[in-house]
């Protein structure tokens, strides 16, 4: 079912300056920036071989990722895995009893289909389903 890892996204404060310390540490840059409305993000891509770091960051206080960082802080947020067909790995993990977070595939960043799986069965990892 799952391909390879799409991204690990990683929430912050101040997204420039994480994006200088990419920069500066590991002389990489962000090959693609997006808002994402819905979600109430901004986020920096950084491409590591056929993966990304997706730094995250929210722009709006009632954002999910606000609330997040509330609680837990900078760092890990989740992992995207990379699948072939979303909507069909996202109806299988919910007949084997899996918590979601999408009912059904949405579009992600970059013109992604996506769905989020809930950790509460997901052994404490945010998991999203990712198709290009
Ligand atoms: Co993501």
């Amino acid at each position: 079912m799952l391909t390879e890892i799409d991204h690990v996204a990683i929430a912050v404060h101040d997204l420039e300056a994480a994006i200088d310390y990419y920069r500066a540490t590991y002389g990489v840059e962000p090959v693609h920036r997006e808002r994402i409305e819905k979600d109430g993000v901004d986020e920096a891509l950084i491409k590591v071989a056929d993966s990304y770091i997706q730094l995250l960051t929210p722009f709006r206080d009632d954002s999910p990722l606000a609330k997040y960082m509330e609680k837990n802080g900078e760092g890990i947020h989740h992992v995207g895995y990379r699948v072939d067909n979303c909507d069909e790995v996202l109806e299988d993990v919910k007949a084997q009893g899996a918590r979601v977070v999408d009912e059904h595939p949405r579009t992600g960043s970059r013109g992604t289909t996506v769905a989020f799986l809930h950790p509460k069965t997901a052994f404490g990892t945010l998991i999203e389903l990712v198709e290009e």
